[in-house]
């Protein structure tokens, strides 16, 4: 199966598994909840949560990675909720419709982003097909990517525009986007396994920052040059805001030129693990290179 025919199929399986978590009476919250949830996008760190997790274990069920999979889209899903509230990056659009805050209200909005947070911890934690030890190192990596030393870390120096060189782009792409994408493939492998070996946390994590990076830069990209109706959100953001990002450092060409070379060090990186001559982590790396959306 080809790797976009691959991600298709699979978002169908989160959409399924993450509408099955939402049906508790939360006064209307959930409502909130699966507007955001549930509005399609690409499902991507659920996706290499459950590749990574393949990518060592024999095991062709799921079932063990879906829990953390789903849990990581809630906390991916609240980071988008909130960014694109007034007072961060005041946008109206996101996976092809209205925004949350512009449907419920800001303070619905918020309040939706905080459920969808707190809630991704009990879905992690109620996974009952692996060991209690493994739902320890997960909810330890989970937290850590999110919060100060990840994700909301990295959304402070963002809107703060503290950056006065690549090198500390970089590092705030790194917090803000490659964090989580961190977080995908070691919940995978702590699906997997209890007791990760070192080296193999050093490879992930070096593989999936690349990627992180990489994915920011495109996104960086597309909101100049993409076509609005398949991004799904404003093209012209960043300079509405006047953020700093990689363009602000470096043309359109030699920002695609970084995405391919940290890409390429993530493919070396991530093939060594190859099964059967196969790696799936890697061929999702490729297709990211030109991802349209
Ligand atoms: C958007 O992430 C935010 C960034 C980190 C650039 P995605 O591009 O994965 O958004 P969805 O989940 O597909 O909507
Ligand atoms: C945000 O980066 C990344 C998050 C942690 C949510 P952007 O602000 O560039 O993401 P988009 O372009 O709105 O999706
Ligand atoms: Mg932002
Ligand atoms: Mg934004
Ligand atoms: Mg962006």
């Amino acid at each position: 199966m080809k790797i976009d025919e691959r991600i298709e199929a699979f978002s169908a399986i989160v959409e399924n598994a993450l509408k099955k978590y939402i049906t508790v009476n939360g006064y209307g919250l959930e409502d909130a909840m699966k507007y955001s949830l549930l509005s399609g996008g690409k499902r991507l760190r659920p996706v290499i949560v459950v590749e990574t997790y393949k990518l060592f274990s024999n095991d062709q069920s799921i079932e063990r990675a879906l829990p953390f999979a789903c849990a990581l889209e809630m906390i991916h899903t609240y980071s988008l909720i909130h960014d694109d509230l007034p007072s961060m990056d005041n946008d109206d659009y996101r996976r092809g419709r209205l925004t949350n805050h512009k449907v419920f209200g800001e303070a619905n909005a918020l309040l939706a982003g905080d459920a969808l947070l707190t809630y991704a911890f009990s879905v992690l934690a109620s996974n009952e097909l692996v060991s209690a030890q493994s739902i320890r190192l997960a909810t330890k990596t989970l937290a850590d990517c999110s919060g100060f030393a990840g994700m909301a870390g990295g959304q402070m120096i963002d809107i703060n525009t503290h950056v006065s060189s690549y090198e500390e782009l970089e590092q705030m792409h790194a917090l803000k986007t490659g964090a989580l994408i961190k977080c995908a493939t070691l919940l995978g492998y702590f699906a997997y396994c209890d007791t990760p070996d070192e080296k193999v946390v050093e490879d992930l994590t070096k593989f999936s920052l690349n990627l992180g990076i990489a994915f920011q830069i495109r996104d960086d990209i597309l909101d100049k040059i993409a076509d609005e109706e398949v991004l799904g959100k404003p093209v012209g953001s960043d300079e509405k805001n006047q953020k700093k990002t990689s363009l602000s450092f470096m043309s359109i060409d030699e920002a695609q030129s970084k995405v391919d070379a940290l890409t390429n060090e993530a493919i070396e990186i991530i093939s060594k693990y190859s099964k059967d001559g196969e790696c799936v982590l890697a061929e999702l790396a490729k297709y990211l290179v030109n991802r349209k959306k």
